[in-house]
């Protein structure tokens, strides 16, 4: 298989690449960090320090950065360390996203708050380009005070939500009743952080407050653990190219085990839906008068 790599600087990672569309970058000197992103505005509210990258909010700008490739299914890990103190107003984003207006799109948003007060993680999900699909919770940790891994794991059979590797939300594919999947759209990697306090913190109540800026986020490293996708390909090559065969090719997230949460990951969601969830779209009955069809069939 001949997966197209912007080159690694050391064999072994070469050799990943190859075998497992792996790239992974284990700290973020800014060369490494180029490898795989670049910003997509705002270079200078990029800082680095050491290990650190860090992106910067204030009163004139947000940033944000992408990946140079897109990919199809594999899983995506950034480790992230919030605005800590007063972030109120703030919102910082880690997620992947398809192009054009039929796009798919897995998000986390890390909703700031007020010093003291908790950080609200929300996730959406958007299927030929419609979102509407909120959930949001709370933490069982200050994401202000240590750095901790979020990460999106996707195949064909699902999309999972993880923090820490513990599951926080899982999108089924329910094709067999009828319903859309993203798996037909090659998707990029994006982080941002930019100001959001008309809606972000305590439903907009709560303003940004600019003498507390610059509010930064910082980053300590990224895994990209995915089947990369060469820019000119249609989208049923991809999905071919990103498929296991019945051959020796064989990715690692489309093993049986992968299919579905292991028994120890179910309870672990069902802890965390019971004690950290705060809003679902699937519950909001206000909104929804009719239930979402995926979240009559989602078995939690
Ligand atoms: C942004 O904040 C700085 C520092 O607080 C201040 O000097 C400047 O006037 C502000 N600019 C705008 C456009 O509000
Ligand atoms: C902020 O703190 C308030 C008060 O504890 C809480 O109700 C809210 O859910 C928190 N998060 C956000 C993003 O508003």
């Amino acid at each position: 298989m001949a997966l197209e790599v912007s080159v690694p600087s050391s064999m072994a990672s070469l050799l990943l690449v190859l075998c497992y569309g792996m790239v992974m970058v284990g700290v973020v000197n800014s060369a490494r960090f180029y490898e795989l992103f670049r910003p997509s505005w705002a270079l200078d509210h990029f800082i680095y320090e050491g290990d650190l990258l860090k992106l910067k909010l204030d009163n004139y700008s947000g940033a944000g950065f992408e990946s140079k490739s897109r990919y199809l299914f594999g899983k995506v890990t950034a480790q992230i360390k919030l605005v800590e103190g007063d972030s109120a107003g703030t919102v910082t984003a880690f997620y992947m996203s398809s192009d054009g207006p039929t796009h798919n799109e897995f998000d986390f948003e890390f909703l700031g708050n007020t010093t003291g007060e908790p950080y609200l993680v929300q996730t959406n999900v958007y299927v030929n380009g419609v979102g509407n699909r909120e959930q949001r919770l709370s933490l069982w940790f200050d994401p202000t005070k240590d750095f901790h891994s979020y990460s999106i794991l996707w195949n064909q059979r699902l999309v999972m939500f993880l923090v820490d590797e513990t599951p926080i939300r899982l999108h089924t594919n329910l094709e067999h009743r009828g319903i859309p999947f993203p798996k037909d759209q090659a998707m990029g990697v994006y982080s941002s952080i930019w100001n959001a306090d008309d809606w972000a913190t305590q439903g907009g109540r709560v303003k940004t407050d600019w003498s507390h800026a610059p509010f930064v986020s910082s980053y300590k490293a990224f895994e990209i653990d995915a089947c990369e996708c060469p820019v000119a390909t249609t989208a049923a090559d991809n999905l071919k190219r990103c498929s296991s065969g019945g051959g020796e090719k064989r990715y690692w997230w489309d093993e049986p085990t992968m299919s579905e949460l292991t028994l120890h990951q179910s309870h672990q969601l069902m802890w965390v839906r019971a004690k950290h969830i705060v809003y679902d779209y699937c519950t909001d009955t206000a909104r929804f008068p009719v239930t979402p069809a995926e979240c009559v069939h989602h078995r939690h």
